[in-house]
């Protein structure tokens, strides 16, 4: 494994790959990697010859009052587990080389956007996009892999390749969980014993939802209220937002008659949690 830390070294090195006629997959990052990660590196394994996995802690999907500073970094025990994977090249750019002082140009997107998590983070999703893009043209991969576990960023991303014509496969990976249940996330760190216990009742709220389908219920309000007693009643979260949307293009929706996105974000202390499942499919 080879660690590069220059945009312009990272790209004349994936210009060379290329041009040898290997495939290149794409693993973005911010680090402080887990389960959930390495399990896209496994997907990405398969789908190419050279995984480039890359860590940056991206100032720009961070609003002012969130947790930039907090968010744990462990450079060292992330390259262990990069080299356990085989992943070929880690791209580790420091903030300085990404982001000039004068930068004045980012990806926006208008629509899929407005809603659940972009209601809160207003500003998250054009930084997420446009380092999502700078990345693509860094190491110009043939594929990227990105987790379902962040369905509303997994969706945002499929638009902008779509509507910006980026010649980079999307490829997703199942949301991978502990084993009682919570989805794996590095906001995990945030919560104390008390919390921890309480945020399986997420899954829990999930597995409702699942079941109701199961049994035939259509109805989004009774499904909804369902989840969101089994929050309310087992736990201390707050919830950000609790909601049934069209699982394409994001809008509310009231009858599960298309596939639909189930998506969460609760708040216990410190941790905003997400999770989601999509019923219909
Ligand atoms: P980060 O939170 O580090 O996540 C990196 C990738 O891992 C994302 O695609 C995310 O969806 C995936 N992931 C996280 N937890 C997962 C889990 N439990 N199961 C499966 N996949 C999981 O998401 C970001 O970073 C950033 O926004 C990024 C895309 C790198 C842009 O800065």
């Amino acid at each position: 494994m080879i660690t590069i830390q220059h945009p312009e070294q990272m790209q004349a090195k994936a210009i060379e790959l290329r041009q040898q006629g290997k495939r290149l997959v794409l693993v973005p990052t911010m680090g402080f990697l887990h389960e959930g990660h390495l399990s896209l590196m496994r997907i990405a394994r398969q789908r190419g010859d050279v995984i480039i996995t890359s860590i940056f802690v991206n100032p720009s999907q961070f609003g002012p009052q969130e947790d930039l500073e907090a968010y744990p970094r462990d450079f060292e025990q992330d390259e262990g587990l990069c080299r356990n994977e085989g992943v070929d090249i880690l791209f580790y750019p420091g903030i300085e080389t990404m982001y000039l002082p004068d930068v004045s140009v980012y990806v926006d997107e208008t629509l899929l956007s407005r809603g659940l998590c972009g209601l809160t983070r207003p500003t998250h999703f054009r930084g997420v996009l446009t380092i999502v893009a700078k990345l693509f043209n860094i190491c110009l991969p043939h594929a990227a892999v990105f987790g379902e576990k962040d369905a509303q960023q997994l969706r945002l991303l499929r638009r902008m390749v779509r509507d910006l014509n980026f010649p980079v496969e999307m490829v997703s990976g199942p949301i991978v969980r502990e084993s009682d249940g919570l989805a794996m996330s590095t906001r995990n760190k945030y919560l104390t014993d008390n919390e921890r216990r309480e945020a399986l009742c997420l899954r829990h709220s999930l597995d409702l939802a699942e079941e109701c389908y199961a049994g035939g219920e259509r109805d989004v309000s009774t499904i909804l209220d369902a989840m969101q007693g089994v929050i309310t009643g087992s736990s201390s979260g707050v919830i950000d937002y609790l909601a049934a949307v069209d699982d394409e293009n994001l809008e509310a929706i009231d009858t599960i008659d298309r596939p639909a996105l189930i998506a969460l974000a609760v708040r216990f202390g410190e941790a905003r949690l997400l999770d989601n499942t999509v019923l219909g499919l």
